[in-house]
């Protein structure tokens, strides 16, 4: 997506090989108008899905998934971190490590949002070694729903996760797809066209 990559390439920071800095659009403030570009992107790929629900992660995946259920015209649905204090049976709940935190969490999602009837888009906002996009899978497939496939805005090429997800048969659209981080400059493995 042009639009994305451009302002990747303008407002984005790198931190290291490995990390992209995308606090002024994405992580901490939001562009608005960005993420209504997005939704529309990610409802005009995943058109023809059936999809009943998107479902995501709390707090980045929020954004993106909220604004793409408003295109597809379907609730949008985040799985939490911490447990809330009204959620507290009737749960679905998965462990999601992060090798990049070295930490595990138990995420949650009450079954009264998800069921064997919906038909799901899983999104996030960044995929790396893809365990958070393997534990909303979990979800799914205990909600007993079908899976239409996995929406990712950045997806970081030279991680795991994207090939870990696609050879399990699994359609996985991403935005942005960066090849390379080094030397402080973002490579995309589809370049930005003129
Ligand atoms: P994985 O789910 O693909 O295995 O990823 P990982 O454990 O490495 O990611 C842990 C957190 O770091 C996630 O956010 C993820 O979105 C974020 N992340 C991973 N790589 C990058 C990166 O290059 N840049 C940025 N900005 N974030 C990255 P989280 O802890 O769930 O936080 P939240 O922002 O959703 O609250
Ligand atoms: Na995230
Ligand atoms: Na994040």
């Amino acid at each position: 997506m042009k639009q994305l990559q451009e302002k990747i390439l303008a407002d984005g920071k790198v931190l290291s090989d490995q990390v992209l800095k995308v606090d002024s659009f994405l992580n901490h403030q939001i562009d608005p108008v960005l993420m209504q570009a997005i939704g529309e992107e990610f409802a005009s790929r995943f058109s023809n899905e059936g999809i009943t629900k998107v479902l995501t992660l709390e707090s980045s995946g929020i954004a993106p998934a909220m604004m793409t259920g408003l295109s597809m015209g379907v609730t949008a649905v985040f799985a939490r971190k911490r447990k809330s204090l009204t959620l507290v049976d009737s749960l679905y709940t998965a462990n999601v490590h992060s090798f990049t935190k070295n930490e595990t969490n138990e995420i949650s999602v009450s079954k009264d949002f998800i069921g064997p009837n919906d038909v799901v888009l899983v999104m996030d906002d960044f995929l790396a070694n893809g365990q958070a996009a393997l534990g909303l899978l979990d979800i799914v497939e205990q909600a007993g729903a079908a899976l239409a496939g996995i929406g990712i805005v950045i997806e970081k090429g030279f991680q795991d996760g994207g090939k870990l997800l696609r050879n399990r048969g699994i359609r996985v659209e991403s935005l942005a797809r960066i090849s390379s981080l080094e030397n402080g400059t973002v490579k995309f493995l589809e370049e930005v066209a003129s």
